[in-house]
């Protein structure tokens, strides 16, 4: 049993804040060390909008994980948030996985940041609950597939729509519209400057729209369609005139099958409102699928069903980390690990190299 460090000892001369510290917050049970815990043993490391909208929250009604450590590089983010949560907080990663014996990790940092707290936390054996995008490019997602088939750890891409029954139902839907034949998905949002922070430099974030907001649609055509066999895509970094940035703000992707199944995805940081759907026609009927909602339609538009779910959302977030324990327990099948997200990468590195050349190209090709 590891020994919690002294409040304020630090190997590597970065702070480190322990929860014991103010007495105010001296609760017994994060500092008792001794105490087996019965959930699994969560840290996290990036203490941004994600973290704080959807991953704490989630681990605070979680039944599988509790957090236990926190971890960013401000220093005063990572103050005030451990006393408020009573947790230990750290500024440098490499020190939470020496110090804290964690059972796994949720990572939410900027995307260029995402591989070395993988490879800290596989060398510590802690399982990874990885914000997308998995890598930043294909050979990176690649060699960390291997790493983590070779330290034994379960990694998980947050795939949050994958725990939404609004999302789930369309299969079942789509069951009903006989042939399908054509996709029209799109999921548009307004950020007024495209260029601020990590998200508007390609080598930070990996690209723009399409590996960051992206990844979801992405997810989605993958899930329900799977790998297409060519795209087409165009993208801009056109939005503001006014600004430097190269992760680009805008993308249109055509994409198809042999099958003879084919459509678009429009991704853009800069078209409000925020807008999310994807639609599947089919020789008798479509599938309508939006944020909580989703309807089937004969082809003329009348509604033959719908289902509806307000606040799904923050349950999402919860039953993703619990589905992630009882993946890490053996459980349930990790249906969001390195090996499936390659495929995301493949059709995310098609969609780039398409852009460049301005000619189809198969994802299935791309290594
Ligand atoms: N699933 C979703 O719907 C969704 C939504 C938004 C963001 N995300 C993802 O979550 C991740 C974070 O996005 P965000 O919007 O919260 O970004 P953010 O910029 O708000 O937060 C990132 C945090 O990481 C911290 N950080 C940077 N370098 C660090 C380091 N070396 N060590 C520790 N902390 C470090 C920053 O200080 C910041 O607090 C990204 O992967 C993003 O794609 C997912």
């Amino acid at each position: 049993m590891r020994q919690t460090r002294q409040p304020g000892a630090s190997e590597s001369g970065t702070a480190t804040f322990s929860a014991c510290e103010p007495a105010a917050v001296a609760a017994a049970d994060v500092c008792n060390r001794g105490v087996r815990h019965a959930k699994l043993r969560a840290g996290l490391v990036g203490l941004g909008k994600q973290a704080l909208d959807d991953h704490i929250p989630a681990l605070q009604s979680s039944d599988g994980a509790e957090l236990v450590a926190i971890c960013d590089e401000r220093p005063e983010i990572v103050r005030e948030h451990q006393y408020h949560l009573r947790v230990n907080g750290y500024t440098d990663f490499h020190e939470m996985f020496r110090s804290e014996p964690l059972d796994l990790v949720i990572v939410a940092v900027p995307h260029n940041i995402g591989r070395s707290v993988i490879e800290t936390a596989a060398k510590h054996q802690v399982h990874v609950l990885k914000e997308k995008p998995f890598a930043t490019t294909l050979s990176e997602a690649q060699e960390l597939s291997t790493l983590c088939g070779e330290s034994g750890i379960q990694l998980m891409v947050t795939l949050q729509r994958r725990f939404n029954p609004i999302y789930t139902s369309f299969v079942q839907l789509a069951d009903q519209i006989g042939t399908p034949f054509v996709v029209d998905a799109q999921y548009t949002l307004f950020i007024d400057d495209p260029s601020e922070g990590w998200r508007g430099t390609a080598a930070k974030a990996g690209g723009g729209c399409v590996i960051d907001m992206g990844y979801h649609l992405i997810d989605m055509i993958l899930w329900y369609f799977g790998l297409p066999d060519r795209v087409l895509a165009d993208m801009s970094v056109a939005a503001r005139p006014d600004r430097t940035y190269d992760a680009e703000d805008t993308a249109l992707i055509h994409f198809g099958y042999d099958s003879g199944l084919y459509g678009s995805l429009l991704l853009s940081r800069y078209i409000g409102p925020k807008t999310e759907h994807i639609r599947l026609v089919g020789s008798r009927g479509i599938v309508h699928l939006e944020r909580g909602r989703i309807r089937r339609l004969t082809n003329g538009g009348q509604v033959v069903e719908a289902l509806s779910r307000e606040q799904s959302w923050p349950s999402a977030a919860t039953s993703q980390i619990d589905y992630f324990c009882r993946v890490i327990e053996g459980l349930r099948p990790n249906i969001s690990g390195p090996k499936e997200n390659l495929a995301h990468m493949r059709f995310i590195t098609a969609c780039y190299e398409s852009a460049k050349v301005h000619a189809y190209i198969n994802p299935k090709g791309m290594q």
